[in-house]
């Protein structure tokens, strides 16, 4: 049966590139390693110094994650269920799809409206959230299996990129990306993200975007500067995992949390910054480096939309939008795509 199912989420050359982890996960032979380590070690040596997003959810920070999600400050979750909870019969109407697809999916909690609404209307179906972190990936498929048998269940322990180029491209399938993970992109992750997406995509196929919309920058900034200090915790324990994959030795004891809002760029910039100067060593490269007191990291940013300029950008991807829900405080919008015929 495993066999079985595995062949017909996996394109053939994709399943090459997977190994089974445990029951009903797979991971990407590709997702860890010398090159990740690499990426890391560029980016905090560059100017100013970053870090990729995806380095935050370790076993810890996705627990912290979770823990964001409930906070009464982080209107983000609540909200995107709410829309859920009303359109989601709908959204997975019109799509009309065999298979759901969810790209960085965490535990898909709100995914469970959708996955309820595909049970409902066609009796089942294939399940495969892609995400880096393993431990959300088995509250998935334990709340998955439990809530609908009638599913099959395909967790991909990799990155976005691999999960995507491993599916089946003849399943008729719902791409769904949701919590505003979007806006951790910067423009240049932006464009590779959607151009990979729109390639990989068939024509029945469908794209889920939840997005934060711009808003009063009181609302956002208490959104990720929480009173009980919990999204600072998170950010931080980023160099808990960076110091697990460079063998580093950052003190997380020598800095603190500082988020900023930039009016410009229409996003929350989320930093570490130094308040004892650091000296950064890194065994297995002989890399040395002064994080300086005061000298700031860009762990994260989370971007803020116009749902309209991002369907009229997204169709330059091949995208086009067929429908767009929102909440009655316009904070944060729903948009499904469809795969544009080729043109
Ligand atoms: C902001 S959380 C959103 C989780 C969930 N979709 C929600 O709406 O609550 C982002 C999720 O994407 C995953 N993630 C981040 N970067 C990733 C990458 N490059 N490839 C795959 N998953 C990634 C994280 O592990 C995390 O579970």
């Amino acid at each position: 049966m495993e066999k079985q199912n595995q062949r017909r989420i996996f394109s053939g050359a994709g399943a090459e590139l997977w190994q089974p982890a445990e029951r009903s996960i797979w991971t990407a032979r590709s997702s860890d390693g010398g090159d990740q380590a690499l990426a890391l070690l560029k980016s905090l040596l560059d100017q100013p110094r970053w870090l990729a997003a995806q380095h935050l959810y370790d076993d810890i920070g996705s627990e912290l994650f979770e823990k964001i999600c409930d906070l009464p400050e982080y209107y983000l979750t609540r909200t995107e269920s709410a829309i859920l909870k009303e359109r989601a019969e709908e959204i997975v109407r019109r799509a009309g799809v065999e298979c759901i697809v969810e790209l960085g999916a965490g535990t898909s909690q709100k995914t469970l409206l959708l996955l309820d609404a595909q049970v409902k209307q066609h009796g089942g179906g294939v399940f495969a959230p892609i995400d880096v972190s393993l431990a959300s990936l088995r509250i998935a498929r334990d709340s998955v299996e439990r809530n609908f048998p009638q599913l099959m269940f395909h967790g991909l322990h990799g990155l976005y990129e691999d999960g995507i180029a491993a599916i089946e491209k003849d399943l008729p399938t719902l791409f769904v990306f949701l919590g505003s993970t979007v806006g951790n992109f910067d423009s240049w992750q932006f464009e590779t993200f959607f151009s990979h997406v729109s390639r990989s995509m068939g024509s029945d196929d469908y794209f889920l975007l939840g997005v934060d919309r711009v808003k009063d920058v009181d609302l956002l900034k208490k959104a990720y500067d929480d009173s009980e200090k919990i999204t600072a915790a998170f950010i931080l324990n980023v160099f808990e995992n960076v110091n697990r994959i460079l063998g580093s030795n950052f003190d997380q004891t020598k800095m603190r949390y500082e988020p900023r809002y930039n009016a410009e760029w229409q996003r929350i910039e989320m930093y570490a910054v130094a308040t004892q100067t650091q000296q950064i060593r890194v065994p297995g490269s002989k890399i040395e480096f002064s994080w300086h007191k005061g000298e700031r990291i860009l762990v994260e940013i989370s971007r803020k939309f116009d749902p309209e300029q991002l369907q009229a950008q997204l169709r330059c991807f091949g995208l086009d939008p067929v429908a767009h829900y929102t909440d009655k405080k316009d904070w944060f919008s729903l948009v499904l795509f469809k795969k544009a015929a080729r043109r």
